[in-house]
Protein backbone atom coordinates (compact mmCIF):
# COMPACT_ATOMS: atom_id res chain seq x y z
CA UNK A 1 0.00 0.00 0.00
CA UNK A 2 1.66 3.26 -0.93
CA UNK A 3 1.34 6.24 1.82
CA UNK A 4 1.98 9.72 1.37
CA UNK A 5 3.40 11.33 4.73
CA UNK A 6 3.58 14.85 4.24
CA UNK A 7 5.44 17.06 6.28
CA UNK A 8 7.38 14.35 7.97
CA UNK A 9 10.08 16.68 9.02
CA UNK A 10 7.45 18.56 11.67
CA UNK A 11 6.63 17.25 14.97
CA UNK A 12 3.93 14.92 14.48
CA UNK A 13 5.80 14.00 11.37
CA UNK A 14 8.67 13.07 12.61
CA UNK A 15 6.55 10.61 14.87
CA UNK A 16 4.52 9.28 12.58
CA UNK A 17 7.97 8.60 10.83
CA UNK A 18 9.57 6.90 13.26
CA UNK A 19 6.20 5.23 14.18
CA UNK A 20 5.80 3.85 10.58
CA UNK A 21 9.26 3.06 10.41
CA UNK A 22 9.69 -0.23 8.19
CA UNK A 23 5.92 0.40 6.34
CA UNK A 24 6.52 -1.09 2.52
CA UNK A 25 5.61 2.11 0.06
CA UNK A 26 6.11 5.06 2.25
CA UNK A 27 6.29 8.35 0.50
CA UNK A 28 7.72 11.35 2.41
CA UNK A 29 9.05 13.73 0.37
CA UNK A 30 10.96 16.76 2.13
CA UNK A 31 10.34 20.19 0.64
CA UNK A 32 12.74 20.37 -1.14
CA UNK A 33 11.22 17.49 -3.57
CA UNK A 34 7.86 18.59 -3.19
CA UNK A 35 6.93 22.48 -2.65
CA UNK A 36 3.23 21.92 -0.79
CA UNK A 37 2.27 25.17 -1.58
CA UNK A 38 2.68 24.64 -5.25
CA UNK A 39 -0.55 23.29 -6.68
CA UNK A 40 0.43 21.98 -9.61
CA UNK A 41 3.09 20.38 -8.04
CA UNK A 42 1.49 18.46 -5.72
CA UNK A 43 -0.73 17.49 -8.48
CA UNK A 44 1.64 16.11 -10.70
CA UNK A 45 2.94 13.99 -7.99
CA UNK A 46 -0.24 12.73 -6.66
CA UNK A 47 -0.40 11.38 -10.59
CA UNK A 48 2.90 9.94 -10.52
CA UNK A 49 2.82 8.33 -7.10
CA UNK A 50 -1.20 7.22 -6.52
CA UNK A 51 -1.24 7.23 -2.92
CA UNK A 52 -3.59 5.07 -1.10
CA UNK A 53 -3.27 6.74 2.15
CA UNK A 54 -2.26 10.31 2.41
CA UNK A 55 -1.07 11.30 5.99
CA UNK A 56 -1.37 15.07 5.78
CA UNK A 57 1.09 16.44 8.61
CA UNK A 58 2.13 19.47 6.85
CA UNK A 59 0.72 23.09 7.96
CA UNK A 60 1.71 26.07 8.43
CA UNK A 61 1.88 26.57 12.25
CA UNK A 62 3.49 30.13 12.45
CA UNK A 63 0.56 31.95 14.40
CA UNK A 64 1.72 35.33 14.32
CA UNK A 65 3.70 34.97 11.46
CA UNK A 66 0.45 33.91 9.63
CA UNK A 67 -1.21 37.31 10.39
CA UNK A 68 1.14 38.62 7.59
CA UNK A 69 2.34 35.93 5.27
CA UNK A 70 -1.23 35.24 4.77
CA UNK A 71 -0.91 33.50 1.42
CA UNK A 72 1.76 31.00 2.67
CA UNK A 73 -0.71 30.33 5.31
CA UNK A 74 -4.04 30.00 3.00
CA UNK A 75 -1.55 27.93 0.99
CA UNK A 76 -0.70 24.85 3.40
CA UNK A 77 -3.91 25.10 5.65
CA UNK A 78 -6.36 26.12 3.00
CA UNK A 79 -5.82 24.89 -0.40
CA UNK A 80 -3.39 22.02 -0.16
CA UNK A 81 -5.88 19.87 2.30
CA UNK A 82 -8.62 20.73 -0.21
CA UNK A 83 -6.36 19.44 -3.46
CA UNK A 84 -5.73 16.50 -1.04
CA UNK A 85 -9.77 15.04 -0.35
CA UNK A 86 -10.85 15.66 -3.74
CA UNK A 87 -7.75 13.45 -4.46
CA UNK A 88 -8.78 11.14 -2.21
CA UNK A 89 -12.91 11.10 -3.08
CA UNK A 90 -11.98 10.80 -6.77
CA UNK A 91 -8.88 8.18 -6.34
CA UNK A 92 -10.78 6.08 -3.25
CA UNK A 93 -7.46 6.91 -1.32
CA UNK A 94 -7.83 7.18 2.64
CA UNK A 95 -7.11 10.66 4.22
CA UNK A 96 -6.32 11.55 7.50
CA UNK A 97 -5.86 15.45 7.84
CA UNK A 98 -4.81 17.46 10.93
CA UNK A 99 -6.60 20.33 12.47
CA UNK A 100 -6.33 22.96 15.78
CA UNK A 101 -8.50 23.88 18.83
CA UNK A 102 -7.58 27.27 17.35
CA UNK A 103 -10.59 27.06 14.65
CA UNK A 104 -12.65 27.24 18.28
CA UNK A 105 -13.34 31.23 19.38
CA UNK A 106 -12.18 30.53 22.96
CA UNK A 107 -15.12 32.02 24.82
CA UNK A 108 -16.80 30.35 28.63
CA UNK A 109 -15.09 27.25 30.15
CA UNK A 110 -16.93 24.14 28.61
CA UNK A 111 -14.98 21.76 26.63
CA UNK A 112 -15.97 22.01 22.87
CA UNK A 113 -17.50 19.48 20.90
CA UNK A 114 -16.65 18.71 17.52
CA UNK A 115 -19.62 19.90 16.43
CA UNK A 116 -19.47 23.32 18.37
CA UNK A 117 -19.23 26.45 16.60
CA UNK A 118 -16.16 27.29 15.13
CA UNK A 119 -15.12 30.94 15.10
CA UNK A 120 -11.39 31.49 14.68
CA UNK A 121 -9.58 34.37 16.66
CA UNK A 122 -7.02 34.87 14.05
CA UNK A 123 -5.63 33.95 10.45
CA UNK A 124 -4.11 30.82 11.08
CA UNK A 125 -7.21 29.51 12.58
CA UNK A 126 -9.03 30.97 9.96
CA UNK A 127 -7.15 28.90 7.67
CA UNK A 128 -7.16 26.10 9.06
CA UNK A 129 -10.82 25.86 9.67
CA UNK A 130 -11.02 26.73 5.67
CA UNK A 131 -9.00 23.29 5.27
CA UNK A 132 -11.55 20.99 7.64
CA UNK A 133 -14.36 22.48 5.62
CA UNK A 134 -12.82 21.63 1.98
CA UNK A 135 -12.07 18.08 3.62
CA UNK A 136 -15.30 17.49 4.98
CA UNK A 137 -17.26 19.02 1.75
CA UNK A 138 -15.61 16.78 -0.55
CA UNK A 139 -13.99 13.69 1.08
CA UNK A 140 -16.60 12.76 3.91
CA UNK A 141 -14.67 9.53 4.43
CA UNK A 142 -11.65 11.60 5.63
CA UNK A 143 -10.52 11.99 9.16
CA UNK A 144 -10.02 14.85 10.97
CA UNK A 145 -7.62 15.10 14.08
CA UNK A 146 -8.27 18.71 15.57
CA UNK A 147 -5.69 18.67 18.68
CA UNK A 148 -4.29 21.67 20.89
CA UNK A 149 -0.93 23.02 21.85
CA UNK A 150 1.60 20.31 20.31
CA UNK A 151 5.26 19.16 21.61
CA UNK A 152 7.74 16.72 20.65
CA UNK A 153 11.29 16.41 21.63
CA UNK A 154 11.68 17.67 17.80
CA UNK A 155 11.42 21.26 17.11
CA UNK A 156 10.26 24.76 17.74
CA UNK A 157 7.56 24.33 20.76
CA UNK A 158 6.84 25.55 24.16
CA UNK A 159 8.54 22.33 25.79
CA UNK A 160 11.65 22.78 24.47
CA UNK A 161 11.38 26.85 24.51
CA UNK A 162 10.79 26.46 28.24
CA UNK A 163 13.36 23.89 29.01
CA UNK A 164 16.37 25.73 27.13
CA UNK A 165 15.10 28.98 29.15
CA UNK A 166 15.34 27.33 32.48
CA UNK A 167 18.68 26.37 32.33
CA UNK A 168 19.14 30.38 31.27
CA UNK A 169 16.95 32.59 33.43
CA UNK A 170 15.85 32.09 37.09
CA UNK A 171 12.29 34.05 36.66
CA UNK A 172 9.56 34.03 33.90
CA UNK A 173 6.63 34.52 33.38
CA UNK A 174 3.87 32.47 31.53
CA UNK A 175 0.18 33.25 30.84
CA UNK A 176 -2.48 31.79 32.96
CA UNK A 177 -5.37 32.21 31.10
CA UNK A 178 -5.31 30.20 28.24
CA UNK A 179 -6.49 26.52 29.21
CA UNK A 180 -5.69 23.99 27.00
CA UNK A 181 -4.37 20.26 26.61
CA UNK A 182 -0.62 20.11 25.61
CA UNK A 183 -0.52 17.37 23.48
CA UNK A 184 2.75 15.10 22.53
CA UNK A 185 3.53 14.46 19.17
CA UNK A 186 3.51 10.87 20.05
CA UNK A 187 0.47 10.43 21.39
CA UNK A 188 -1.18 12.15 17.87
CA UNK A 189 1.04 9.52 15.66
CA UNK A 190 -0.03 6.50 17.78
CA UNK A 191 -4.04 7.75 17.36
CA UNK A 192 -3.01 8.04 14.17
CA UNK A 193 -1.70 4.43 13.59
CA UNK A 194 -4.51 2.97 15.09
CA UNK A 195 -7.11 4.66 12.87
CA UNK A 196 -4.90 3.68 9.93
CA UNK A 197 -5.23 -0.18 11.19
CA UNK A 198 -8.53 0.21 11.26
CA UNK A 199 -8.72 1.02 7.78
CA UNK A 200 -6.43 -1.62 6.64
CA UNK A 201 -8.75 -3.95 8.52
CA UNK A 202 -11.37 -2.53 6.12
CA UNK A 203 -12.86 -1.13 9.52
CA UNK A 204 -12.26 2.43 9.10
CA UNK A 205 -13.43 5.23 11.70
CA UNK A 206 -16.69 7.07 10.77
CA UNK A 207 -15.36 9.91 8.89
CA UNK A 208 -15.12 13.52 9.94
CA UNK A 209 -13.82 15.70 13.02
CA UNK A 210 -12.41 13.64 15.94
CA UNK A 211 -10.83 15.83 18.87
CA UNK A 212 -7.42 14.46 19.61
CA UNK A 213 -5.83 15.29 23.03
CA UNK A 214 -5.10 14.19 26.49
CA UNK A 215 -7.24 13.87 28.99
CA UNK A 216 -7.28 17.23 31.91
CA UNK A 217 -6.59 20.57 31.02
CA UNK A 218 -4.04 22.88 32.13
CA UNK A 219 -2.80 26.47 31.14
CA UNK A 220 0.62 27.37 29.91
CA UNK A 221 1.46 28.34 33.43
CA UNK A 222 0.92 25.04 34.69
CA UNK A 223 2.64 23.50 31.72
CA UNK A 224 5.32 25.57 32.41
CA UNK A 225 5.50 24.32 35.91
CA UNK A 226 4.94 20.63 35.14
CA UNK A 227 7.75 20.62 32.55
CA UNK A 228 10.31 22.36 34.61
CA UNK A 229 9.58 19.61 37.60
CA UNK A 230 10.27 17.07 35.63
CA UNK A 231 13.06 18.12 33.70
CA UNK A 232 14.49 18.42 37.74
CA UNK A 233 13.01 14.63 38.30
CA UNK A 234 15.32 13.79 35.79
CA UNK A 235 18.85 15.30 37.30
CA UNK A 236 18.55 18.36 34.32
CA UNK A 237 20.96 21.02 35.71
CA UNK A 238 18.57 24.37 35.54
CA UNK A 239 18.98 28.11 37.12
CA UNK A 240 14.99 28.37 36.93
CA UNK A 241 12.68 26.99 39.97
CA UNK A 242 9.26 26.31 39.43
CA UNK A 243 8.20 29.04 42.25
CA UNK A 244 9.89 31.15 40.04
CA UNK A 245 7.54 30.83 37.14
CA UNK A 246 4.94 33.87 37.58
CA UNK A 247 1.47 33.68 36.31
CA UNK A 248 0.51 35.95 33.78
CA UNK A 249 -2.79 37.15 32.03
CA UNK A 250 -2.64 37.34 28.13
CA UNK A 251 -3.31 41.25 28.60
CA UNK A 252 0.60 41.27 29.47
CA UNK A 253 1.77 38.93 26.53
CA UNK A 254 0.76 40.71 23.79
CA UNK A 255 0.92 38.81 20.57
CA UNK A 256 0.29 39.43 17.13
CA UNK A 257 -2.07 37.02 16.45
CA UNK A 258 -4.93 36.60 19.44
CA UNK A 259 -5.21 32.90 21.12
CA UNK A 260 -8.23 32.03 22.38
CA UNK A 261 -8.65 31.49 26.10
CA UNK A 262 -10.56 28.09 25.92
CA UNK A 263 -8.86 25.53 24.46
CA UNK A 264 -10.32 22.52 26.02
CA UNK A 265 -11.54 20.03 23.78
CA UNK A 266 -13.55 17.21 24.42
CA UNK A 267 -12.29 14.22 23.24
CA UNK A 268 -15.21 11.30 24.46
CA UNK A 269 -15.92 10.88 20.41
CA UNK A 270 -12.29 10.06 19.56
CA UNK A 271 -12.50 7.46 22.80
CA UNK A 272 -15.71 6.15 22.05
CA UNK A 273 -14.51 5.67 18.48
CA UNK A 274 -11.21 3.59 19.55
CA UNK A 275 -12.45 2.10 22.68
CA UNK A 276 -9.40 3.59 24.37
CA UNK A 277 -9.19 5.71 27.50
CA UNK A 278 -6.63 8.48 26.62
CA UNK A 279 -4.06 9.39 29.30
CA UNK A 280 -3.98 12.33 31.52
CA UNK A 281 -1.62 15.51 29.92
CA UNK A 282 1.00 15.30 32.81
CA UNK A 283 1.51 11.33 32.61
CA UNK A 284 2.37 12.25 29.06
CA UNK A 285 4.94 14.81 30.27
CA UNK A 286 6.56 11.88 32.32
CA UNK A 287 8.60 10.31 29.22
CA UNK A 288 11.92 11.57 28.82
CA UNK A 289 11.38 11.06 24.91
CA UNK A 290 7.82 12.89 24.31
N1 LIG B 1 2.04 22.96 16.73
C1 LIG B 1 0.92 23.05 17.45
O1 LIG B 1 0.92 23.50 18.61
C2 LIG B 1 -0.39 22.59 16.88
C3 LIG B 1 -1.56 22.76 17.64
C4 LIG B 1 -2.77 22.30 17.12
C5 LIG B 1 -2.82 21.70 15.89
N2 LIG B 1 -1.66 21.56 15.15
C6 LIG B 1 -1.77 20.94 13.83
O2 LIG B 1 -1.06 19.70 13.85
C7 LIG B 1 -0.49 19.44 12.57
C8 LIG B 1 0.99 19.16 12.70
O3 LIG B 1 1.62 20.30 13.28
P1 LIG B 1 3.17 20.30 13.68
O4 LIG B 1 3.30 21.07 14.94
O5 LIG B 1 3.72 18.92 13.58
O6 LIG B 1 3.76 21.20 12.48
P2 LIG B 1 5.28 21.63 12.23
O7 LIG B 1 6.18 21.02 13.23
O8 LIG B 1 5.29 23.11 12.05
O9 LIG B 1 5.59 20.94 10.81
C9 LIG B 1 5.04 21.42 9.63
C10 LIG B 1 5.54 20.57 8.50
O10 LIG B 1 5.00 21.10 7.28
C11 LIG B 1 6.07 21.24 6.35
N3 LIG B 1 5.81 22.32 5.40
C12 LIG B 1 5.34 23.57 5.65
N4 LIG B 1 5.28 24.28 4.50
C13 LIG B 1 5.71 23.45 3.50
C14 LIG B 1 5.86 23.58 2.10
N5 LIG B 1 5.55 24.74 1.46
N6 LIG B 1 6.31 22.52 1.39
C15 LIG B 1 6.64 21.36 2.02
N7 LIG B 1 6.52 21.17 3.34
C16 LIG B 1 6.05 22.20 4.09
C17 LIG B 1 7.28 21.57 7.22
O11 LIG B 1 8.45 21.36 6.46
P3 LIG B 1 9.83 22.12 6.83
O12 LIG B 1 10.43 21.33 7.96
O13 LIG B 1 10.60 22.05 5.57
O14 LIG B 1 9.45 23.52 7.25
C18 LIG B 1 7.06 20.57 8.34
O15 LIG B 1 7.50 19.29 7.96
C19 LIG B 1 -0.84 20.66 11.72
O16 LIG B 1 -2.00 20.41 10.97
C20 LIG B 1 -1.12 21.75 12.73
O17 LIG B 1 -1.99 22.74 12.22
C21 LIG B 1 -0.46 21.97 15.63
Amino acid sequence: MKLLLTGSSGQVGTELKQQLAGQAGLLMPSRAELDLADEAAVQAYLKQHQPQVILNAAAYTAVDLAETEQAAALALNAQLPALLARYCAKSGAYLLHYSTDYVYPGTGSEPWQEDSPTGPLNYYGQTKLQGDLAVLAQCPAALIFRTSWVYSVHGKNFRNTILRLAKQQAELRIVADQIGAPTAASLIAAISLQALQRFQQGQPMTGGVYHLAPRGYGSWYDFAQAIVKQAMKQGEALVLLPEAIQPIPSSDYPTPAQRPLNSRLCVDKLERALGIRLPEWQELLAFKTQ
